[in-house]
């Protein structure tokens, strides 16, 4: 498993472990810390240096790896449109140093963390796996470069795989595997509120009922299982390769907010600010291909992935109040 000390793959090493199956972890802990990955082996290294190549082979013959599970990426927006060269680097060359590796091994089964920033800015509502596919910056470019090279290594040695387009992932697990990065929207408020500031919600004019952004919201739990629906999938012949991970249904910022508020028991006044750019008014995944083909359904609502996400960042070093 590869970047499983992180926020999503920390939930799926752990699921793994319950389930008696065997697990080896590489990471190079840059965003996580060694205990995530409680008593699975842990190989620290950074798989877009220059000698990640030999070290994945060793890792993958010494540990008799026959699947990989690739999380490792740098996923900051912003920070891919300030240093695009090194998210090519990290993402795509960090990639391509896991799939010779595993190609000079003989390791055939991936499943990759792909995300619905490949569908940019859709242009309907309901985002499915065919909607145009459009990345409107360098990180979800990586991720779509990701799928093709998955695609191209399926014909070129026979790789199969799976890349799994992840849409809002929130709350926790377990209450220490919370989101410890300030990037998603719970995180956000969480941490505003912690400093004492109100929580900010970009633009409250969008075409929406409440007139704030619509995400869909997937539980890290529910993910984490759809990771070991495609594991299995895997042994068999596969409909698809390519699969959105959502609910089906979306929430806005407002009713997020308000979520935390209840869940907390804290007065959240949120400030409303400008629009940010490249924000789509809507992004909600259809989910019917991965509940057909794989059996799976992300049905905790979002009561519940607050409450967890509220849970695990009380059991934090950051509580609040
Ligand atoms: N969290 C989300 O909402 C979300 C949404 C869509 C897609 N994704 C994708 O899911 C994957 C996991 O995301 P996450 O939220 O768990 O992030 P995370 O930052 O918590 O986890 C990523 C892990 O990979 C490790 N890593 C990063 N670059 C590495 C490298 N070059 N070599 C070795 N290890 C490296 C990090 O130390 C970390 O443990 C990423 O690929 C991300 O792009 C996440």
């Amino acid at each position: 498993m590869i970047g499983g000390a992180g926020y999503i793959g920390a939930h799926v090493v752990r699921l793994l472990q319950e389930a008696g199956e065997g697990v080896v972890v590489v990471d190079d802990l840059s965003t996580s810390s060694a205990e995530r990955v409680g008593s699975a082996p842990l190989v620290v290294l950074d798989v877009a240096a220059d000698d990640a190549v030999v070290r994945l082979e060793d890792v993958m013959r010494h540990h008799g790896v026959d699947s990989v599970i690739h999380f490792a990426a740098r996923k900051q927006v912003g920070e891919s449109m300030a240093r695009p060269l090194w998210y090519y680097r990290q993402n795509v060359g960090g990639m391509a140093n896991v799939l010779d590796a595993m190609e000079a091994v003989g390791v055939q089964k991936m499943i990759f963390s792909s995300s619905a920033a490949v569908y940019g800015m859709p242009p309907v509502e309901i985002v499915r796996e065919d909607t145009v596919k459009e990345p409107i910056n360098p990180y979800g470019r990586t991720k779509l470069i990701g799928e093709w090279m998955l695609e191209d290594c399926g014909r070129a040695w026979g790789l199969k795989w799976v890349a799994l387009r992840y849409f809002n992932v929130a709350g926790a697990g377990w209450p220490d595997l919370g989101d410890s990065a300030v990037l998603n929207l719970i995180p956000m408020v969480l941490d505003r509120l912690q400093r004492g500031e109100p929580p900010r919600v970009f633009g409250d004019d969008y075409p929406t009922p409440d007139g704030t952004c619509i995400r869909d919201y997937v539980h890290v739990l529910d993910l984490a299982q759809a990771h070991i629906a495609a594991l299995r999938a895997l042994d068999g012949e596969l409909a698809h390769n390519v699969y959105n991970v959502g609910t089906g249904h979306g929430a806005s910022v407002a009713e997020v907010v308000d979520a935390i508020g209840r869940v907390s028991g804290l007065d959240v006044v949120p400030e409303v600010e400008p629009r940010r750019p490249g924000d789509p008014p809507q992004l909600v995944a259809s989910a019917d291909r991965i509940g057909e083909d794989l059996g799976f359904r992300s049905e905790t609502g979002l009561g519940e992935i607050v409450a967890s996400a509220w849970e695990a960042w009380q059991a934090g070093p950051r509580r609040i109040g």
